[in-house]
């Protein structure tokens, strides 16, 4: 299981200081989201931030990009020190050059579907990935609430997961609580990204250590075994 704060949740003055935080507090990845202003209508920031967040925090940085030409930052992002990268199944075409040029680099592959989008458009790319990550808000803004809907998608990942032996992560991304990571585990998720429901809370320490015991508790007897 990987609980991974966003870190869009942070203090935005502080961002060296917020990550130290995040790698004490006790969780697996750091998640930062890249938007674009055109593919959501946010924007939120760049290479160069990432580079500078870099030497304050040890963990895995977890790269969501929300942005139209991915093509032209993945270089930049893994200079800057992202350790995997996230782009999105509604680009279409561009996405299996896209894998190739993030695996070239050397980076885990990630591949995010939004709520309106339909769970078949990423089945032809299931082999080909680290992680599927299911937006459970429509992505753009943090502090949302959860999408129930998402949860059958949620289901078929891990259904698909099962049927065909493959080892993809399944994360869920937007509005994720303590209550809402529980539904997400029960369906079948074990990456759990989450900004406003683990900043928000006073202790961000006890935060994680209370998503991990609700989310381990929640979660499908076969996922306990791994
Ligand atoms: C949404 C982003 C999320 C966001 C989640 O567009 O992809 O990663 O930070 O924020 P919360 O957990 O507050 O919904
Ligand atoms: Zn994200």
């Amino acid at each position: 299981m990987i609980i991974a704060p966003s870190l869009l949740a942070a203090d935005f003055t502080e961002f060296g200081k917020e990550a130290a935080r995040v790698e004490k507090a006790g969780a697996d990845w750091l998640h930062l989201d890249i938007m674009d202003g055109h593919f959501v209508p946010n924007i939120s920031f760049g290479p160069a931030v990432v580079k500078a967040i870099r030497p304050f925090c040890k963990l895995v940085f977890d790269v969501h990009l929300m942005c139209s030409r991915p093509e032209i930052l993945l270089e930049p992002f893994a200079k800057a020190g992202a350790d995997r990268m996230t782009i999105h199944v509604e680009l279409g075409d561009p996405v299996p050059s896209l894998f190739w040029k993030i695996r070239n680099l050397g980076k885990e592959v990630g591949l995010s579907v939004n709520p309106p989008t339909a769970m078949e458009l990423v089945e032809p790319y299931l082999k080909d990935i680290d992680s599927l990550l299911i937006m459970t808000v429509n992505p753009g803004f943090g502090g949302q609430e959860f999408i129930t809907e998402t949860l059958t998608k949620i289901q078929q990942a891990y259904t698909w997961r099962q049927e065909r032996g493959l080892k993809y992560k399944i994360a869920v991304d937007g509005g994720i609580q303590f209550q809402t990571a529980a539904e997400c585990a029960h369906a079948g998720a074990d990456t759990f990204i989450s900004g406003t429901g683990l900043f928000g809370q006073h202790s961000l320490t006890a935060a994680i250590k209370k998503m991990r015991k609700i989310v381990e508790k929640a979660g499908v007897p076969e996922l306990k075994l791994t």
